[in-house]
């Protein structure tokens, strides 16, 4: 696997590299001393890059460049402009890491973070992340599939749904202490979108370990639904019977749907949804049904009306 260095921002562009840096990356550059009244010890890395194996499903168009990927980011939890999540996030203390599963599951329980990935192999798939707002990424995640977490689980016969829910602290996250959103941020899935092979539970990204603002130190990816399903920084891992009422779906039911699947034929009740903006290009493009995956996950869906089911 080739490994992706962070490149290095002209002067000219300068965002501080500790704006999009991760706490544990600052703290490796030396810049110790300037955040030693916030910071606790140093994180230690989740996995060793050196680990990671190229996985299926990739594709092979440009990827993004990683400072717009890293700079330009959502996480309402610690501000709704752009340029907050990386001016914020390095605050969020991921390590000790641990993630709860609850509900219909044979095995609940609070699992660190080590443990959780310990059995898996760490996979690098570029995909692409189509935002509702319009624009779009290419980006190379590192993971591995949720559907063998959720193996390993057990879920019982009676689990029909998989929800997740993100952090909330106050203390770090300027963004939960108005309520934009009900927090905790919760997402959640169909048991068999859930076990698809695409859905990813994302450690890194470009080779390396996860930036805070952008969901470490776990979160998922599912790249043919927009990207707010994409959850990050993950508490809660809950099995359910009955389906979840997810955060943007209680927030606006007439805007975000349960499914959420990229489709250019549905429009947001605010705008269209034809076309994207990928970053770094010109111009827009055409916006592909279930983000150019309708071959992986089009059957998912075979008899449902998706204008109705949006
Ligand atoms: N997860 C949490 N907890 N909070 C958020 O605000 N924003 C979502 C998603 N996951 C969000 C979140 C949205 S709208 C998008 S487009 C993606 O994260 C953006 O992921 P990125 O910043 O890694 O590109």
């Amino acid at each position: 696997m080739t490994r992706y260095r962070f490149s290095e921002p002209p002067p000219s562009e300068i965002t501080p590299k500790a704006l999009w840096l991760s706490r544990r990356e600052v703290m490796r550059a030396g810049l110790a001393l300037a955040l030693a009244p916030l910071a606790g010890t140093v994180d230690a890395a989740p996995f060793d890059p050196e680990q990671v194996v190229a996985g299926p499903f990739s594709t092979d168009e440009p990827l993004t460049d990683p400072r717009a990927a890293t700079g330009y980011n959502n996480f309402y939890e610690f501000g709704t402009r752009k340029s907050e999540p990386a001016a914020n996030a390095w605050r969020m203390q991921t390590s000790p890491w641990d993630v709860v599963v609850e509900g219909e599951v044979a095995r609940p329980g609070r699992y660190g973070l080590e443990d959780l990935l310990r059995p898996h192999t760490l996979e690098e798939r570029v995909y692409r992340l189509r935002c509702v707002e319009g624009w779009s990424m290419v980006i190379p995640w590192v993971g591995f599939p949720l559907a063998a977490l959720i193996t390993r689980l057990e879920p019982t016969s009676r689990a029909r749904y998989v929800e997740f829910e993100t952090l909330v602290d106050e203390a770090v996250m300027p963004g939960v202490r108005r309520p934009v959103i009900a927090w905790p941020y919760r997402e959640a899935l169909r048991m068999d979108e859930a076990l698809h092979p695409l859905t990813l539970l994302a450690v890194g990204m470009y080779g390396e370990v996860m930036p805070n603002q952008n969901g470490a130190p776990i979160r998922l990816v599912v790249p043919w639904k927009y990207g707010f399903k994409s959850i990050k920084s993950i508490v809660a891992i809950r099995f359910h019977e009955q389906r979840p009422v997810t955060s943007w779906e209680q927030q606006a039911p007439r805007e975000y749907g349960f499914y959420a699947n990229v489709n250019p034929e549905v429009d947001h009740p605010r705008w269209s949804q034809a076309s994207e903006r990928r970053i770094g290009e010109s111009g827009r493009r055409p916006t592909l049904p279930f983000n150019g995956y309708a071959e992986q996950v089009a059957h998912l869906y075979d008899g449902m009306d998706l204008r109705r089911y949006f």
